[in-house]
């Protein structure tokens, strides 16, 4: 039977951008939204087929981050390209801030080591992965690489080793996607700009989301739900204060706040992409779901945590 790898996609509860600058962000694996891999023999090369894009990939593509990831494992792997084709699809929208790319790089790692017969452990997909989202992030934290590859809660600080952590309690959540796609690679890159041009108003606003999120931390930990509600909260409001936000993801997060939310914000890279609410309970988290599927937007559920 031919083997199917999967990878999942992510949510930053905390400290998104800021991460970037040194500071922790916390960011949890959205598991029943996958991208999955899966090989079969190739014509003489390998191939990457991207069915969602319906655009296929070989060694000789430039700028891409499968060929980086491949040319990397053949490398350390000391292999001979196969002849092999790796079929890529994936449910994660892309440029929405829910780890699409470290997903989709996760998965066809793992298809191709898995060919190879190479073992892989979480640390090892992660850094591999990490050179790869490169091509398409520029100067990326490596937070979305690292929860997407060990598919857990984890509370990470850029260059040292992540730590995972213990929710209190289960957390009920509902992302809402506001359709509009947005780089990553773009949205990083003006935050830089401004942090440029007035480095000690950024610094001041990266220290309150570390403050925001050293909180958000032990808040998870202690199960305290409203307390994490009104962190999201300081922490959209942060995001918008370094440029990252966008009049629909303001609509997302206030149907989401009507709609009973403890607290909501916008969730990766900003500029567009995803909104996430936290909801006290299931009936509530339906509820959010459903006013924001009726204005118009995707909208998804999913939790973590213990379960209660
Ligand atoms: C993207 O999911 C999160 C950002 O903080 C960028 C990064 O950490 O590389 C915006």
């Amino acid at each position: 039977m031919e083997s199917r790898f999967s990878a999942p996609g992510k949510i930053i509860l905390f400290g998104e951008h800021a991460v970037v600058y040194g500071k922790p962000a916390i960011a949890i694996p959205v598991s029943d939204m996958r991208a999955v891999a899966w090989s079969e023999p190739g014509d003489g090369q390998l191939t990457i087929n991207a069915l969602d894009i319906e655009k296929q990939f070989s060694l000789k593509s430039k700028n891409n981050q499968f060929v980086t990831l491949a040319q990397t494992i053949l490398q350390k792997t000391g292999s001979n390209e196969p002849s092999l084709t790796i079929n890529l699809t994936s449910t994660l929208p892309q440029g929405s801030g829910m780890g699409s790319s470290a997903a989709t790089s996760t998965a066809v790692c793992r298809a191709l080591s898995g060919y190879l017969g190479v073992d892989l452990a979480a640390n090892d997909v992660s850094e591999l992965v990490f050179d790869a989202e490169k091509i398409v992030h520029g100067n990326p934290s490596g937070i979305d690489n690292t929860v997407v590859a060990y598919e857990m809660p984890v509370y990470f600080i850029k260059g040292q080793k992540p730590k995972t952590f213990e929710p209190g309690k289960l957390f009920h959540l509902v992302i809402g996607d506001t359709g509009i796609e947005a780089s990553t690679k773009e949205t990083v890159s003006n935050v830089r700009k401004m942090w440029k041009v007035q480095p000690s108003l950024m610094n001041g606003y990266f220290n309150e989301i570390e403050r925001v999120t050293e909180n958000g931390k032990k808040a998870i930990e202690a199960g305290e739900e409203d307390l994490v509600g009104e962190l999201m909260d300081e922490n959209h409001d942060l995001l918008n204060s370094i440029g990252v936000g966008h009049d629909t993801l303001e609509k997302l997060v206030e149907i989401a706040k009507e709609n009973g939310a403890l607290g909501a914000k916008l969730t990766g890279g900003g500029g567009g992409g995803n909104m996430v609410a936290l909801a006290e309970d299931k009936t509530t988290q339906k509820k959010i779901h459903n006013a924001i599927t009726e204005a118009g937007y995707r909208a998804y559920q999913t939790s973590f945590g213990e379960q209660a």
